[in-house]
């Protein structure tokens, strides 16, 4: 069986398999650790494994390499990229930085290690409130990628950061409409969203958070019946966790799975296998390039 062939593999070879929760559901049953993206990189920080397996997009496997140059790295599909990485085009990007000399760059996770380079801080969806609320409130600060996660961010601290036009095409295009259809079908749901969602869906959300933070939300919240806006792969853990509560998904068009983010479903157990055996896909970055993007995550790590 595949899975038994991963673990044996994965043991023989000293490798420890990472996953995010937006994965499919068998990858997320034969990683040693899944998590949301603060949490992979803590793991991915003090892992003593010689390989790691990165079942997730390109810039969180970037993100280990980059805390471990010495470690093999590998990504099962290097076609596991992110649009809202992508959005964020490294040389746009340093022109746009130009034009706002002595500003704090502060950028969320999801962007590539050249737009890393270029940062002071790194904050992902489950400390960018604790970071930012840690900086003085008149500290000038340049925001990227994310302009929806910029926004909340600035609605929630009082601040004014100037934002990156940049968005994930998976929860930005969730909107209000399909939450007011939702909540008219289960008034008794609270709303659940992530901070990449829009505004306005942000606006009628009872709880605004990370995939851990939702999680941990639905876990401990005394209700049984919730809206969830953000990628479907999270449901597997919520519905494991809590198997008598009520979920329903914010799904951009009626019978599809739009919400679904092709990128992390790249992640199978036939590739992650084939990657185990041939030690490839391998993440492989320049010194000079991990030197300088290692500083704003190691920011982020001590700050979190
Ligand atoms: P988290 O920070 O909640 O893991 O989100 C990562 C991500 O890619 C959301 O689209
Ligand atoms: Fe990137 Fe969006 Fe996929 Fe998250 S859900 S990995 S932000 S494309």
């Amino acid at each position: 069986m595949l899975k038994d062939k991963i673990l044996c593999l994965k043991k023989q070879k000293n490798a420890v398999i990472l996953a995010h929760y937006y994965t499919i559901p068998e990858v997320q049953d034969i990683a040693d650790f899944v998590g949301d993206s603060l949490a992979l990189s803590q793991q991915a920080a003090k892992t003593q494994a010689d390989i790691i397996l990165f079942a997730g997009v390109h810039f969180m496997a970037e993100t280990a390499k980059i805390l471990n140059p010495t470690k093999k790295v590998l990504l099962p599909s290097l076609d596991a990229g992110c649009s809202l990485a992508d959005s964020c085009p490294p040389d746009e990007f340093a022109n746009f930085l130009k034009n706002h000399p002595n500003h704090t760059v502060l950028s969320y996770i999801n962007c590539s290690a050249s737009i890393k380079m270029l940062s002071d801080i790194i904050v992902t969806s489950g400390n960018a409130l604790k970071i930012v609320n840690s900086l003085p409130q008149n500290e000038p600060i340049v925001f990227a990628p994310d302009r929806n996660l910029g926004a909340y961010i600035n609605e929630t601290t009082h601040r004014k950061m100037i934002l990156w036009n940049g968005a994930c095409h998976v929860h930005d295009q969730l909107t209000a409409e399909q939450i007011f259809t939702l909540k008219k079908q289960h008034p008794e749901a609270k709303v659940l969203a992530h901070p990449e969602c829009k505004g306005t869906v942000l606006a009628l959300a009872d709880f605004v958070g990370s995939t851990a933070a939702m999680l941990n939300f639905t876990s401990t919240d005394p209700d049984h019946a919730y809206i969830i806006a953000t990628e479907t792969g999270i449901l597997y853990e919520m519905k494991k966790k809590n198997p008598s509560k009520q979920f329903y998904v914010v799904n951009a068009f009626d019978s599809c799975n739009c919400n679904d983010c092709e990128f992390m479903k790249q992640n199978t157990l036939t590739k992650i296998l084939s990657a185990l055996e041939s030690e490839q896909p391998e993440i492989l970055l320049d010194n000079n390039t991990m030197e300088k993007a290692k500083k704003p995550i190691l920011k982020m790590l001590e700050l979190s």
